[in-house]
């Protein structure tokens, strides 16, 4: 891999980022990659063929640094080196000013992946060392903004003005890469809450592996004065002239201070002024070696900064030489393997500390003892796979076992999306990769919004071929578009099993756009985007619109959260639906959902469904019987209306509810398109959808109104009907004697048909369609039915005899399960090690759980035969998530078993089902189990 790392510092100057690059640039050298590294000039470096030291602006040096910003003229040398040093394969960028700028700009106009480190507290920086830290970050933070969008949503947090214009600039260069780097976990966390959303991966610094070769960690005698040792800049952020005060305040206390910077002269005059010459000796600045030495032979490191670093390379040091370290800041605390740490940020604290250590020394040998094995941990081999990794997923470089004749182009995808984006992306990759595209037959692309398992495939030339949905698709599809054919099976992507010990380590899907977040991806390609979720790990975080969602991808993990204690609400569907049944049992929470879950459950037990049974199959058997011979039809509508008068006679069948089912007729179908686009808009747009507005309360207020006549007759009458409606009046909770009012009922019924109609049609549609395009399923269905029903009508005891049938339903409810489903934590949600704020969206998706191979095997293919008596596994059993899991699985889930059960045996025993030629049945995802577009056929008796 060719790597361009760019950086604002040359690494021959001081400073912690120029210690971390350097340290990666040698390790990535060493693993056999290239890198060339585009800084700002430091007169006093030596030549180095690897290094392009960019123009600087003709304006004094900052800080001791030359400034550069993001010139044309810088832009075409960038553009000259990156001719003449061959194909670039990665930019990675590792501050936030102009060197930085220019390489993001430079990865944009050459279409190569981008990845940003951020590590620099810019907004400490400034109010540490600004003398007026307010104009100074809002002047960065607008020079910053004319080059790199700052359009991304930052929460309001509790900080400075400054901080915050400068908090701008950090987390607009952030937003600007394709993946993210963090060396702490405390820092991404502040990422994520200045509102970055790309996604950020935690991996520590390293130290140069070369520094450490042939160093074992000093064995000190605990003899004479505690040896303290002080490496870095001697600025104000770092705290040096508070240490020079602890240490006179510490008796039988030495400090050696290496390092220089604008502190040196009131470094020099304290000492002299407190006669410390003896105790506190400044060495000025050493090479990195030396310093290791020195923190050798020392007995601890003194690193009082606070709310400044992130990491601190020389905490990394320290514990590559097994040197213990008294630190202040709580955040460093993840960077020090053994150490002590201050009460708080006061110089008496830090005094405190230090005589503690004077006065006790077993407790240095104990942090040494502690520090035993951990020396290698910090070495810079040890994190470079994980910075490939993060390489690899930019670059969106699936599959690697093509063969040598099929390229692979693609830069991690960005926001805009369509064939015509991805063509030109093509393009612009190809001007640096040039060779690689001449010699190849194919020319596989990655698809704006589809990291990775996305991908357009086209023969050199030929422009786009087909967009293919999964990682093994994209090879086969490939290799075919190549001429050859696949040589070895196709490999299973890998799945990330670790569980995230932090927020920040929960890695965000990719693909999120400013405002939108991953609802275009979502939108746009459902199946796509929710099956590439796995791939990231165990929790996934996506962002829909404002709202943070984490996806479970686990069966394991969803069963874990849902059956623990955790509680969760809808607060946001309970508004949007609030006119039709905001007090339903899917919105309520804590005890009052569980008191309505169980008053309505008995409604829907299996006792009483062999009752709606006999009304389910005699309205399917009337149905299939009038369909039209020969002609064209929609089995799409068909299944909507079927379902809905299954539904609506199962709530009432007594005949004074023939209006509210008309009324049923007429306004649920609107309504329920209503609630999908009520619950997908802000609150603020949804109010002002006027005429919509108007016409949903409107429809609201009828509906209510029917369906609370028919209620209000059913107590009038105290009778049982035998449906759901006498279930719910007459039942009364065991526990606390409740029972339930009519808005309750009203509720609930109108619950059932938003919840059972949509997604029962959905369903029973796919299952006709997929049989309609497999002969094999369709004969086999054919002959149990025959065998089975015969000519007659369809009854429910058939059902228990046709195991077949089962499968088919038992498949189709696998293969279509509903793709999304959330709630949101009504408090901090601990899963593993990982808190989740309270607030959050919890997801999951039946769909991408379903998809995946490590349960279900060969999932893309409709196979009943996986549901026979022989092959039905456990693990796919327990993968088995359609209807939910634990205290909110679905109600109806033996309802929709029967309705799809009986509405297609009905069809099929009659009937044989030939799609019209032609025409391309599409997943609608407008409902959270997706729909078939429509599904045009003709019917032959059979
Ligand atoms: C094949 C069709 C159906 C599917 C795939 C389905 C799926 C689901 C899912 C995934 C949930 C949410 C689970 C969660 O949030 O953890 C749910 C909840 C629910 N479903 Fe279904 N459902 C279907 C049909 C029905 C029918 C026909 C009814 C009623 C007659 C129904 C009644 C309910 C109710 C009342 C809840 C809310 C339970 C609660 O919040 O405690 N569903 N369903």
């Amino acid at each position: 891999m060719h790597i361009a790392m760019f950086v604002d510092y040359h690494p021959a100057s001081l400073g912690g980022v120029q210690t971390a690059v350097s340290a990666l640039r040698r390790g990535l050298e060493r693993a056999g990659h290239r890198v060339t590294l585009f800084v700002a000039p430091d007169r006093t470096a030596a030549p180095d063929p690897d290094i392009v030291a960019l123009h600087p602006l003709s304006i004094p040096a900052v800080n001791g640094f030359e400034v550069v910003a993001p010139t044309r003229r810088n832009a075409a040398l960038i553009d000259a080196e990156f001719a003449g040093r061959g194909p670039i394969d990665i930019v990675h960028t590792q501050s936030t000013y102009g060197v930085a700028i220019a390489g993001m700009k430079a990865a944009r106009r050459h279409g190569i992946p981008l990845v940003h480190t951020a590590q620099s507290r810019d907004d400490a920086f400034i109010e540490h060392t600004s003398p007026a830290p307010y104009p100074t970050a809002l002047a960065l933070r607008l020079l910053h903004g004319r080059y790199v969008p700052h359009t991304h949503h930052m929460p309001h947090r509790p900080e400075t003005r400054a901080a915050r214009h400068a908090w701008w600039t950090i987390s607009g260069q952030a937003q600007a890469a394709d993946q993210v780097i963090a060396p702490t976990g405390h820092f991404a966390d502040l990422l994520l809450a200045h509102g970055v959303t790309r996604p950020i991966t935690v991996i520590s610094n390293g130290v140069d592996d070369a520094l450490l070769e042939g160093r074992t960690p000093a064995q000190r005698t605990d003899d004479g004065p505690l040896r303290l040792v002080w490496c870095g800049r001697l600025s104000g952020e770092k705290r040096l002239l508070e240490s020079i005060e602890a240490v006179r305040r510490t008796d039988n206390c030495e400090l050696d201070v290496y390092g220089e910077g604008e502190l040196h002269g009131a470094a020099v005059g304290r000492i002299v002024e407190r006669r410390l010459g003896d105790r506190i000796r400044l060495h000025g600045r050493v090479t990195q070696a030396e310093c290791l030495d020195a923190m050798a032979a020392a007995d601890a490191l003194l690193f009082p900064s606070y709310g400044f670093d992130t990491q601190g390379m020389v905490l990394l040091e320290a514990a590559a030489v097994g040197l213990p370290v008294v630190y202040t800041d709580p955040a460093l605390a993840e960077s020090v393997p053994a150490g002590i740490r201050a009460a708080d940020v006061t110089v008496d604290a830090l005094a405190d500390t230090l005589a503690k250590l004077v006065a006790d020394r077993s407790l240095l040998a104990e942090l040494r003892t502690a520090l035993t094995g951990q020396t290698d941990a910090v070495r810079q081999s040890r994190q470079i796979a994980a910075v490939l990794e993060v390489y690899r997923l930019a670059a969106a470089d699936a599959p690697t076992a093509l063969a040598d004749d099929v390229a692979v182009f693609g830069r991690r995808p960005r926001a805009r999306g369509g064939k015509a984006a991805a063509v030109r992306r093509d393009r612009r990759t190809a001007a640096t990769s040039e060779d690689r595209r001449q010699s190849a037959d194919a020319i596989v692309v990655a698809v704006p919004g589809a990291e990775g398992a996305s991908m357009t495939v086209g023969r050199r030339g030929n422009g786009v071929g087909a967009v293919m949905r999964t990682l093994a698709g994209i090879r086969a599809a490939a290799l075919r578009t190549a001429g050859t054919t696949p040589a070895a099976p196709i490999a299973v992507a890998d799945f990330p099993a670790v569980m995230p010990r932090t927020l920040a380590e929960i890695p965000t899907a990719p693909g999120a756009v400013p405002v939108l977040g991953h609802s275009l991806r979502a939108l746009t390609d459902a199946p796509g985007f929710v099956t590439s979720l796995p791939r990231l790990g165990p929790i996934v975080r996506v962002h829909f619109g404002r709202q943070t969602g984490y996806v479970l991808t686990t069966p394991d993990l969803l069963r874990e959260v849902n059956l623990s204690d955790a509680e969760f609400e809808r607060e946001d569907l309970r508004e949007a639906i609030a006119d039709i049944a905001g007090g339903a049992v899917n919105v309520l929470r804590g005890p009052e959902h569980r008191l309505r879950r169980r008053m309505i459950s008995p409604a829907l037990r299996q006792t009483r469904l062999a009752e709606y049974a006999e009304a389910a199959a005699d309205i399917a058997n009337s149905w299939a019987a009038g369909l039209p011979r020969g002609e064209r039809v929609d089995l799409m509508d068909e299944a909507h209306g079927l379902v809905l008068d299954t539904v609506s006679a199962t709530l009432f069948t007594a005949d004074f509810g023939d209006s509210a089912r008309r009324e049923i007729r007429d306004s649920v179908p609107w309504l329920l398109s209503q609630v999908i686009v009520r619950t997908a808009l802000p609150p603020q747009l949804r109010r002002m959808r006027v005429i919509a507005n108007y016409r949903w309360r409107s429809k609201a207020r009828h509906l209510r109104a029917a369906v609370g006549a028919v209620v209000a007759e059913y107590r009038r009458r105290d009778e049982d009907f035998n449906d759901v409606v006498s279930a719910l009046i007459r039942h009364t909770d065991s526990e606390t004697g409740e029972r339930l009012s009519d808005d309750h009922i009203i509720d609930e019924a109108i619950l059932m048909l938003a919840g059972g109609v949509g997604s029962m049609a959905s369903l029973t549609g796919w299952l006709w369609h997929e049989v309609s395009l497999r002969p094999d399923i369709a004969e086999k269905l054919y002959g149990e039915l025959d065998s089975v029903v015969g000519t007659g009508d369809v009854r429910p005891e058939h059902l228990g005899s046709m195991p077949y049938l089962k499968q088919v339903v038992s498949e189709t409810i696998r293969f279509w399960g509903p793709w999304i489903s959330a709630a949101n934590a009504s408090a901090d949600l601990p899963i593993g090690e990982v808190t989740i704020p309270a607030g959050s969206a919890i997801m999951f998706s039946p769909y991408m759980v379903q998809h995946d191979p490590r349960w279900f095997s060969d999932p893309e293919t409709f196979d009943p035969e996986r549901w026979n008596a022989e092959n039905a596994a456990d693990t796919a059993k327990k993968a088995m998530i359609s209807f939910g899991v634990g205290r909110r699985r679905c109600l109806g889930d033996h309802f929709a078993m029967l309705e799809i059960a009986l509405a297609s045996a009905a069809l099929l025993s009659r009937w044989r089902v030939t799609p019209v030629p032609g025409h391309r049945v599409r997943a609608s995802n407008r409902d959270f189990v997706l729909s078939p577009s429509a599904l045009p056929v003709t019917l032959r008796p059979r």
